[in-house]
């Protein structure tokens, strides 16, 4: 997919005030710093639309961006964020499983998963808790490039076989990276079939 324009829409912490649910939406959701707003960024190829920090938390709120003036991106806070108080934490569940449950043009929701990592049982409960609900689903592997391609083939077994232990099938899948670019036209390829197939419904 070509994308041509990328526009900020707003930023908000309510979900009724959220832009009119009249185009498909997808979100961008995972721990603090896991390259969320970097991965919206590299899909639309500007450097500057979704702000990023190496300080973890930047993204406070639900953050709408409108692609080619007919479907939305959302960046959303992380979860996980160590120094964020209890009440902060209960306000952003909160919001989040609102938006995550109500939003009704919602497609899909991209859970990025650092590939760094083994496994978290934070974004286990959380890949378990959207499961439950039913909201569709797809992970992503981030900052493939500070991993050798060995470490990265390891990485990837060691998610899929943890998440073969919740669930018969994999969930799509894609590994990532702002830096080299990798998984862009894997993703913006499966956010165009599922508009496409989500066409076919209508
Ligand atoms: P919050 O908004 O705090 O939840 O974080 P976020 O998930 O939006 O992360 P963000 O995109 O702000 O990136 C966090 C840090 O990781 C920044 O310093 C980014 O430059 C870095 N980063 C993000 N993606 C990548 C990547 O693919 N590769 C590398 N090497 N660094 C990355
Ligand atoms: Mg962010």
């Amino acid at each position: 997919m070509i994308i041509k324009a990328a526009e900020f829409v707003i930023s908000n912490t309510q979900i009724n005030l959220c832009p009119e649910p009249i185009f498909p939406e997808f979100a961008f959701i995972g721990r603090s710093n896991v390259g969320k707003s970097s991965l919206i960024n590299t899909l639309v190829g500007k450097r500057n639309l979704a702000r990023i920090s190496t300080h973890p938390g930047k993204t406070q709120t639900i953050n709408h961006y409108i692609i080619n003036n007919a479907w939305y991106l959302v960046d959303l806070p992380g979860y996980g964020f160590a120094t964020t108080s209890q009440e902060n934490r209960f306000e952003w569940s909160q919001m989040i499983e609102r938006y995550l449950i109500e939003r009704e043009n919602l497609q899909c929701t991209f859970i990025l998963l650092d590939a760094r990592l083994v496994p978290q049982d934070k974004d286990l409960d959380f890949i378990r808790w959207l499961g439950g609900k039913e909201i569709p689903l797809a992970l992503v592997l981030t900052k493939s490039d500070k991993l050798s391609r060995n470490e990265l083939t390891r990485s990837v077994s060691h998610y899929q076989t943890t998440l073969l232990e919740i669930w018969e099938e994999l969930p799509p899948f894609f590994i990532s990276s702002a830096e080299t670019k990798a998984g862009r036209e894997e993703l913006l390829n499966f956010i165009e079939e599922v508009m496409r197939r989500q066409d076919q419904i209508d």
